[in-house]
């Protein structure tokens, strides 16, 4: 049987620690060993790899993606990278974009060009709906022209266009994933459904933007991870895919439900000002990955909004230290009121 090296890039942030211990899980394929390449930001969380730390199919690198040599090392010693390693939150993008261009445009390149220079035989480059911008109806193909508005929208643009320069110039097989908001247990808390749900696990209230009409479509992270997976053993070299969840709401609708799932009233939502450029819609057109690769969302949204709930009420030792480290707009985000 061929073993085959993965260099997974940002295994230790929400996503893919998700994958890793998917791919090194029972269900995973027996034929594959991980190295997570990480610069352990403050979005990253070491004890989301703890259930795969024992694995003699694993390893990790604490090491940046924009240091050519460290990261030239790892490439050159793996058969495939997937590549999440990126700065992903759109409000620290908004107050201070230089590292989203530093790691998501510069690393990115770094990464694929040592991919290339090293012959390796699949890259899957991990992206975003936010790249196609806002669409009020219907939903972006993988052929609908980008037109990304935020600082991190535009550095995953220009990332997914670095990538796949390099498969039209030299012919590197890079793939790329372009999937809507994802939810599921070990998000960090600064994303909007962790972000509400620790803040009423905690007794305060939840700062929703502008009028809370914009809309995201929600992603359980299994079926992330699965398409991703899809791409990478079934993809094809040059295609992008998207990855839809098939669950669109207002942030309204979201938090409504949450305040349920809390058992919270609905005077615990505070309307604050509105993120800056606020993207009102997206939407993907998930068909193709569909046609070429089976994929489609099988998690009911219901049942894993319920069981996302349920885990960070049971694991406050994972996210309670985390909080301390989003410094960014706890002061303003976070406002007081009886515990649900
Ligand atoms: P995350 O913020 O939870 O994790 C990012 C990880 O990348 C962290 O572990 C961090 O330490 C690491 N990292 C950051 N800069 C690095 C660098 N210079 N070198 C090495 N490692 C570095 O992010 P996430 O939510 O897991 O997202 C993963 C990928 O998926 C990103 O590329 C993001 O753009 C994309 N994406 C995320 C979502 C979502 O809903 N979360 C949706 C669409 C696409
Ligand atoms: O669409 C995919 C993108 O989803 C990913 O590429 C990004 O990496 C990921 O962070 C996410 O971006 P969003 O900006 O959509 O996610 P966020 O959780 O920050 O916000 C979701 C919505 O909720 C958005 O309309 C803004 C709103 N919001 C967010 C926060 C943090 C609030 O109303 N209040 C908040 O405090």
């Amino acid at each position: 049987m061929t073993h085959t090296r993965i260099l997974v890039t940002g295994g230790a942030g929400f996503i893919g620690s998700h994958y890793v211990r998917t791919l090194l899980g029972p269900s995973g394929p027996p034929d594959v060993s991980v190295t997570v390449l990480d610069k352990m930001t403050y979005a990253a969380s070491s004890s989301s790899l703890d259930p795969v730390r024992g694995s003699d199919r694993f390893a990790l690198a604490i090491a940046d993606i924009c240091d050519p040599v460290e990261t030239g090392r790892l490439v050159a010693e793996h058969d495939q990278v997937v590549h999440f390693a990126a700065e992903s939150h759109v409000d620290r993008s908004i107050s201070d974009s230089a590292e989203f261009v530093r790691t998501n445009v510069l690393g990115t390149h770094v990464l694929v060009d040592a991919a290339h220079r090293h012959g390796i035989e699949t890259f899957v480059h991990v992206s975003t709906d936010e790249v196609y911008g806002s669409i009020s109806t219907g939903s972006t193909a993988e052929t609908t022209p980008l037109s990304p508005n935020s600082p991190y929208a535009a550095s995953k643009a220009a990332s997914d266009l670095i990538a796949l320069s390099y498969h039209r110039t030299h012919g590197t097989d890079v793939r790329v994933t372009r999937c809507s908001n994802n939810y599921g247990h070990h998000q960090f808390p600064e994303k909007l459904i962790p972000l509400f749900v620790t803040n009423l696990l905690d007794g305060k209230n939840v700062p929703l933007y502008g009028d809370g009409l914009n809309i995201r479509d929600w992603l359980h992270i299994d079926d992330h991870v699965r398409g991703i997976e899809l791409v990478r053993t079934g993809g094809r070299p040059g295609e992008v895919y998207n990855i839809g969840g098939g669950t669109e709401l207002t942030n309204r609708e979201l938090t409504h439900l949450l305040l349920e799932a809390c058992g919270a009233s609905h005077d615990r939502i505070e309307y604050v000002t509105d993120r800056k450029g606020h993207d009102l819609r997206y939407s993907v057109d998930w068909s193709k990955s569909h046609a070429e690769l089976g994929y489609t969302p099988r998690k009911n949204f219901v049942e894993g909004l319920a069981e996302t709930v349920a885990w960070y009420r049971d694991n406050r030792d994972w996210w309670e230290s985390l909080r301390e480290r989003a410094a960014l707009p706890a002061e303003e985000n976070v406002v007081g009121a009886p515990a649900c």
